[in-house]
């Protein structure tokens, strides 16, 4: 068990909402899910000790950036040591409300994919549905937002993404829902759900 990880969740356990990062299984299923071929910006809400920064900076192309977005300073602080030697990876130590400010001050026009593992289950519902439609607005035409949750509550609230797709990961303590959300595309009429659904193929649909 990571010891960071437990002492920030002694600190703010509603903010953390975990007492263990996520498992290797977990990780791998939610990178399994972006076409690092094609991404080139990638955000991620809530890494706490970076389980899956970590990954996702192991398997992203040279030119691809990763912005962390960490509420904790405790954790933000050790994301910029474990990171301090890629320029292509930024901690913001911020709330990932503030994702589209972010993306405007380093001409950053939009994400191709953003990654949460924030708990939105105990969000109130405004700033659940303001952060679905920051989230919604930042993404690229066809953009994907990839989720991670105990519960699969998101999918009544995120009725603004033109698809939604979830599985159930047992391999993790306590099993999650993984759930890609798709923003309608604008891709000369061609439909993203025949470039994505079909290359990343969903292992169990819940
Ligand atoms: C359940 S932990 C997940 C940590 C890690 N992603 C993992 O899978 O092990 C949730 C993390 O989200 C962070 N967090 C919660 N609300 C946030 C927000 N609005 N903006 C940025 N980070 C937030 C917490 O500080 C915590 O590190």
């Amino acid at each position: 068990m990571s010891a960071l990880f437990f002492k920030r969740f002694l600190k703010r356990p509603f903010q953390i909402a975990s007492i263990v990062p996520s498992s290797k299984a977990l990780v791998e299923r939610v990178a399994d899910k972006i076409d690092f071929d094609g991404a080139r910006v990638i955000a991620e809400y809530g890494p706490g000790e970076g389980v899956h920064s970590r990954e996702i900076a192991r398997r992203m192309r040279r030119d691809c950036q990763l912005l962390l977005f960490e509420l904790d300073p405790a954790f933000s602080r050790d994301l910029q040591r474990q990171f301090s030697h890629d320029a292509r990876v930024h901690v913001i130590n911020d709330n990932a409300a503030r994702l589209l400010l972010e993306l405007r001050r380093r001409g950053i026009d939009a994400c191709d994919y953003i990654v949460s593992g924030i708990p939105f289950s105990i969000l109130k519902i405004d700033k659940k549905r303001t952060l679905l439609q920051k989230t919604h607005d930042a993404l690229a035409s066809g953009g994907r937002f990839i989720i991670y949750q105990v519960t699969n509550e998101l999918k009544q609230h995120a009725t603004l993404f033109q698809h939604a797709e979830s599985e159930y990961c047992l391999q993790n303590i306590p099993p999650m829902f993984i759930t890609v959300f798709q923003k309608a595309p604008s891709l000369n009429g061609r439909e993203p759900s025949e470039l994505y659904w079909t290359r990343v193929p969903a292992r169990q649909s819940a």
